[in-house]
């Protein structure tokens, strides 16, 4: 996502955000240090680090906003310390290590584009030894919610429900909710703690600076602590900017607070009416992939019957249904192929039936190119994520 300069202004108003940034920055700066401000953006942590004595400052920062940081810093006197680069900080070398390297690079959810090998990388090539990494952890979380509004906004026109279109004109619309049930996305209206049907829980975390696995997996579960009609996972994460003894300075955009960054929330393919007491367990991973992330979560419910029904969703669904998205595939045949079979595989993962499934699609795939692809894509769907491997 390219951000405007209006964007860098909302980021500075989430008080919240910038305070424990704040708090956080001036824990570690002491005066004479050198600081990295990765991802500058229009350079308010370049600018707050000088005013605490850094000695100086590199601003790295892709978008051409670091143009207006440059301009702000001669507009306070702090020019002649800090040194402003525009690229990624993956292609840039340094003439010293930082003491102090600060960052925020998530998108709603910390899993967003390259930021785990950029930190990574930031830690290894640009942070002196004993040096700090700002931020230095996050903690993802999920819960089930009651959130009718942002079900309906997203899977309302693709079903046969009162009112819809699909009713009044006799259509069945519902390949596109199939689709959509794929994703996960900002909640809108945002979800409130009312919202939620199950206390939140901690399913993952990523430590920064680590080497990236380029998997990132984990179960949340929990009972509902009231009944209602479950809609979906709201996501989110708490975040660790210091670690240190006792409490550690950060923040979190669970349901309720107002943080830049909103929530994420991932329907399911259909409501499910629940009782209090009843459980729910859902395994969720995000595999990096060449430009983003490839989700998958597969989540039990225990219905208000007592019976147990089980979503297999991911991401992966929408692949073959986005054209931008197959256009940044390596090979867009090769990637609908596996995305046709990751479906099949989502809806049962029982992959001698794959293969037969692909083996009568149009077109048929040779049974042996069929059993490679659900070879290859099995894991590639499953790993870490507590099922069974093909
Ligand atoms: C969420 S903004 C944060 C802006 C500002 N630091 C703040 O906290 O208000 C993240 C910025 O990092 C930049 N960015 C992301 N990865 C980068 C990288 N590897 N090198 C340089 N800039 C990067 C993006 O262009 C974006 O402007």
């Amino acid at each position: 996502m390219t951000y405007g300069v209006h964007d860098y202004g909302r980021m500075m108003a989430d008080r919240t955000r910038m305070r424990a940034y704040f708090d956080a920055i001036r824990e570690v700066v002491r005066p004479g240090h050198v600081v990295l401000d990765l991802g500058t953006g229009a350079g308010i942590h370049a600018l707050y680090a000088c005013k605490l004595g850094a000695r100086h400052v590199y601003a790295v920062e892709t978008n051409a906003a670091i143009e207006l940081a440059r301009e702000l810093a001669i507009a306070n006197g702090l020019a002649d310390r800090i040194t402003f680069i525009r690229a990624a900080s993956t292609d840039v070398t340094l003439p010293e290590k930082a003491d102090v390297i600060v960052s925020d690079l998530r998108g709603v959810l910390p899993l967003y584009g390259a930021h785990l090998e950029s930190l990574a990388d930031a830690r290894a090539r640009h942070l002196a030894p004993g040096g700090v990494l700002l931020p230095a952890a996050d903690h993802l979380c999920a819960s089930v919610v009651e959130a009718p509004e942002a079900f309906d906004r997203l899977m309302g026109p693709w079903l046969a429900g009162e009112g819809s279109l699909g009713r009044e004109l006799s259509l069945d619309l519902s390949r596109g909710a199939s689709i959509v049930a794929g994703g996960i996305y900002p909640d809108v209206p945002p979800l409130e703690p009312a919202h939620q049907l199950s206390p939140a829980c901690r399913w993952a975390s990523v430590t920064y600076g680590e080497p990236p696995t380029g998997l990132v997996s984990g179960v949340a579960s929990g009972a509902f602590a009231r009944g209602g009609t479950a809609h979906g996972l709201a996501l989110w994460f708490d975040a660790e900017i210091l670690a240190r003894d006792g409490e550690p300075i950060g923040y979190s955009n669970a349901p309720g607070t107002e943080l830049v960054y909103g929530r994420a929330f991932a329907p399911f393919p259909e409501p499910v009416r629940v009782a209090a007491g009843g459980v729910f367990k859902a395994h969720l991973f995000a595999r990096r992939t060449e430009d983003d992330y490839l989700w998958g979560w597969t989540t039990e419910v225990t219905d208000a019957s007592g019976a147990t029904r089980t979503f297999r969703q991911s991401s992966a669904w929408q692949v073959e249904a986005w054209p931008h998205r197959q256009g940044t595939a390596r090979s867009a045949a090769r990637a609908e192929a596996a995305a046709v079979a990751a479906r099949l595989l989502a809806a049962d993962p029982d992959p001698a039936r794959v293969v037969e499934a692909l083996a009568v699609a149009d077109p048929p795939l040779e049974r042996d190119d069929a059993r490679a692809l659900v070879r290859a894509v099995g894991p590639w769907l499953f790993r870490g994520s507590g099922d069974s491997t093909p």
